[in-house]
């Protein structure tokens, strides 16, 4: 495999400009958890963020810029030992205040939740100011708390972490609209690493019809489709647990699936190695930048649903990448 590690701190401003189909990080050093650095014009810087982000870049910030109280780090860092050790990781919904993937008698619970609230309000008001165009429409989805060791963890083929993959939630749909993560490596002396590759309007083209795109797009076509929409329509409407999912929603959950069962886009040497050292932060769209986690443990995560009318290449978007392979519309 040829690899990339990135030095974080050694590379000269030069080397962080994108290279031409390649997910690469760029560190970001005109936001701090003061806010924007002066002479940064917020609006215009914002919107070049964004755009580095739909590319298929990961933004890289050496520390964490949002507000994150040592005791609820040290918290955090040090409640992992007890009760959710037994947890795949912690969970929180921030529009409920729930918290999931706890012992429910777990003394810790209570602290937790506390702390998962403050950290999704205080991480929220910094992507909102960091990413502005995006704060108007996105959706909060889930935050969670990520404490076991991912090297080594003995998972079925679909939910390994360790595979390269793009991200689709199976009980969450989201139309088209995208799945945007900020991360936080609270590790005190680890780093958290990853491997990346090519973005997905790179890797589309070359796999996409293998992966299904064609029937995919015939079922979008058929005069049946309305019907085959039903269940999922009215069970949403009525609250139920049943997702609702469009064409291109059943796609991406199966490419999901394909990438990781697929040993020769694995092995590819087009991928670079990133090493998040701690209390680095990093943000990516992760349903367009193929990933894997290979070690690591202790971080902190909120995902964001961003709408795709506020995106500033639309053309970049899996949705719109995948209608033109296929010549078809996916939203229904
Ligand atoms: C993933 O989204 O695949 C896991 C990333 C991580 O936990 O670092
Ligand atoms: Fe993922």
């Amino acid at each position: 495999m040829s690899s990339t590690a990135f030095q974080f701190n050694e590379r000269p401003a030069s080397s962080l400009q994108p290279r031409p189909g390649e997910s690469t990080l760029i560190e970001v050093t005109d936001y701090t958890v003061a806010g924007w650095k002066p002479p940064a014009n917020p609006e215009d810087r914002s919107r070049w963020y964004c755009a580095r982000l739909e590319e298929g870049q990961i933004l890289f910030f050496a520390g964490t810029p949002y507000k994150l109280p040592a005791d609820d780090r040290d918290c955090l860092i040090g409640v992992r030992q007890t009760s959710v050790a037994y947890h795949k990781n912690v969970s929180y919904r921030p529009r409920e205040g729930r918290i999931h993937g706890l012992d429910r008698a777990s003394a810790d619970a209570d602290r937790l939740r506390a702390i998962m609230g403050a950290y999704s309000r205080h991480v929220t008001a910094f992507a909102a100011d960091f990413l502005r165009p995006y704060a108007r429409g996105w959706k909060l989805d889930f935050a969670s708390f990520r404490s076991l060791e991912e090297r080594g963890r003995d998972l079925p083929l679909k939910q390994r972490n360790d595979l390269l993959h793009t991200d689709a939630f199976p009980t969450r749909p989201t139309n088209g609209n995208r799945i945007l993560r900020v991360f936080t490596n609270l590790n005190p002396s680890e780093p958290r690493v990853w491997l990346t590759g090519e973005p997905f309007d790179v890797i589309a083209p070359r796999l996409a019809p293998d992966a299904g795109l064609l029937a995919c797009a015939a079922k979008a076509r058929s005069s049946l489709r309305p019907l085959s929409r039903l269940p999922g329509r009215l069970g949403s409407a009525l609250g139920l647990p049943v997702p609702d999912r469009s064409p291109y929603d059943s796609f991406m959950l199966g490419f999901h699936d394909y990438l990781k069962a697929n040993g020769a886009f694995q092995d590819s040497p087009a991928k670079s190695r990133c090493e998040f050292p701690p209390n680095s932060t990093w943000i990516v769209f992760t349903d367009s930048v193929p990933h894997a986690v290979l070690s690591g443990r202790l971080a902190l995560e909120h995902t964001y649903i961003i709408s795709e009318a506020d995106l500033m290449l639309p053309e970049k978007s899996p949705r719109q990448v995948l209608e033109k392979l296929a010549g078809t519309s996916l939203r229904n």
